[in-house]
């Protein structure tokens, strides 16, 4: 075994081991290092695949319960969840593997222990049998990603007051479970429980359920989540828990402070963001700089201050999601390799898996209006699209925003069925700096939900065909 590489790699996430694969690609040599005992980081082993594993099955279940009946098909469904939480964790498994596997692949070391960089090029790591490899290299790539952010006054114990990582291993169904913020973790992992038998109560302390996405589709998903049963407590915030014979009690006031509310739950969820994680990393001692927010500071090659240094994914500034920090994965190695990595940024997807899902890119109209740019808006709704109306999916609509002088795309907000698998089609268009009319004058198939998107461009220069 080798203890000298051309880069070293802390963390096996989406933003690590893609890294090393590019680097293999590329032709250098990399060890990639992680802790966890199982490659994939947060996102394969606790965070985007067993979520979505959840949300899947639990859709599936709600959906034989509830809406097998609109088709003519009659349907008697029983909850398995041991069976439900077993094939979660397969996947997770056999998908983990897959990154063991192309790691091998790309001739990159897979490492399982702790990576602390002791100088410019040297990485100390202690392994999983207990032993120190003093680890050489000319590129050090931090990629070690993000842990819980902490509720103040509130210790998770992962059982019955969880963040993500319990709330998708509870071995039964909390009858009530509260959970803390109305972002994407709240408001999928809330989904998964609710779909299959909780009572879902939600504490955001700000005024709506996913600050900062485009508010006409936000306001839309609080109404669709209400009709599902969701109960919202906006502008409130949790002040303590207590345990009280086996239940909880969440007391929660007004954000601006007024009269204590007290609830029972079952299980609270605490999701309120995510933060940087680097600790024990080395990084004070070898002179890194962080911003407020612990993340590492880097310039838009991914160099940190310290010559050889690199930071990429949600250790470092820019949204925390996967396919960001797949992204600057790619960018990075090619830079070290010499080439021209590059991540648009202004590009970057979102998605909440929910049902409807939301989806968008681009700027929301908030961020038009505040920037004064003049701008057109195209929408089309799903109770008009006949894919969504044949499956009994009209709920959402599909919102284009272009430039009101050149036409160009600057966002697309989707809130519908299956809407994460269609987005990726306005960021090609964005990508290419596509017109609206671009996107209303490409043929898309019929019938298919897709035509949802090409209705709302044409709804730019006001010719959508709706009744
Ligand atoms: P991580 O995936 O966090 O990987 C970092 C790795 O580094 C970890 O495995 C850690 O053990 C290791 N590490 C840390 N320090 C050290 C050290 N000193 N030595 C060795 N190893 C170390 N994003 C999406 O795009 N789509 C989704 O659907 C989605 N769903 C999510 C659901 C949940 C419940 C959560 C929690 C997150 C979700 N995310 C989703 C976010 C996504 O998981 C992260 O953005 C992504 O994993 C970031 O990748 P990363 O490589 O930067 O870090
Ligand atoms: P988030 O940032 O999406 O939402 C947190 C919410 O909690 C916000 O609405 C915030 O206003 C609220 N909040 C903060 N402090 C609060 C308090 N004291 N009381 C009540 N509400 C409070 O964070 P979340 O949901 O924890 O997810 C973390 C990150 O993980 C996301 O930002 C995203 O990057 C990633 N993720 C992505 C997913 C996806 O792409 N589908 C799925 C899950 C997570």
């Amino acid at each position: 075994m080798a203890d000298s590489f051309d880069a070293i790699v802390i963390g096996g996430g989406p933003g690590g081991y893609n890294a090393a694969i590019r680097l293999g690609q590329l032709g250098l040599s990399s060890a990639c290092i992680d802790k966890r005992g199982s490659f994939g980081g947060t996102c394969l082993n606790i965070g985007c695949i067993p979520s979505k594993a959840l949300l899947h099955a639990s859709e599936r279940f709600h959906e034989a319960q509830t809406d097998f009946a609109k088709l003519g098909i009659k349907a008697k469904v029983d909850l398995d969840l041991p069976a439900m939480m077993a094939q979660k964790t397969k996947v997770v498994g056999e998908l983990t593997k897959g990154v063991e596997f192309l790691l091998k692949k790309a001739k990159s070391e897979a490492i399982v222990g702790e990576g602390r960089i002791t100088a410019p090029g040297k990485v100390e790591v202690k392994t999983a049998d207990g032993k120190v490899r003093n680890l050489t290299a000319k590129h050090i790539i931090i990629a070690t990603g993000s842990d819980v952010a902490p509720l103040p006054g509130v210790t998770l114990d992962e059982k019955q007051i969880v963040s993500s990582t319990g709330a998708i291993a509870l071995t039964a169904v909390p009858k009530k479970l509260v959970v803390v913020g109305a972002g994407v973790i709240g408001l999928e992992l809330g989904s998964v429980w609710k779909r299959l038998g909780s009572e879902v109560t939600v504490v955001e302390f700000l005024d709506r359920v996913t600050p900062g996405i485009d508010l006409e589709v936000s306001k839309a998903f609080q109404r669709v989540l209400t009709k599902q049963g969701f109960t919202f407590l906006l502008s409130t915030k949790v002040t303590g828990v207590e345990k009280k014979a086996g239940a909880l009690k969440v007391t929660v006031e007004p954000a601006a402070g007024g009269d204590k509310q007290v609830l029972d739950a079952d299980v609270l969820l605490v999701a309120i963001g995510r933060i940087p994680y680097t600790a024990n990393l080395g990084l004070a001692e070898v002179g890194a700089a962080m911003d407020k927010r612990g993340r590492v500071i880097t310039d838009n090659h991914y160099r940190t201050n310290v010559p050889g240094i690199y930071a990429i994914g949600d250790c470092r500034e820019g949204p925390m999601l996967a396919h960001k920090a797949e992204d600057e994965a790619v960018a990075v190695a090619e830079i070290i390799a010499g080439k021209a990595g590059h991540v648009s940024y202004g590009i970057i997807p979102s998605v909440v898996y929910t049902s409807p899902e939301v989806a968008w890119v681009g700027k929301t109209e908030e961020e038009l209006k505040a920037e004064g740019r003049a701008y057109k808006v195209g929408k089309f709704p799903f109770t008009a699209n006949s894919r969504a109306k044949i499956n009994h999916e009209t709920e959402g609509f599909a919102k284009v925003l272009a430039d009101a002088v050149t036409d160009e795309v600057l966002g697309a907000h989707l809130i519908g069925p299956s809407v994460s698998e269609m987005i990726g089609e306005y960021c090609v268009a964005m990508e290419f700096r596509a017109a609206s009319e671009d996107v209303a004058r490409t043929c898309h198939p019929h019938p298919t939900r897709s035509e949802a998107l090409k209705q709302a461009a044409m709804g730019v220069e006001g010719w959508t065909m709706q009744a």
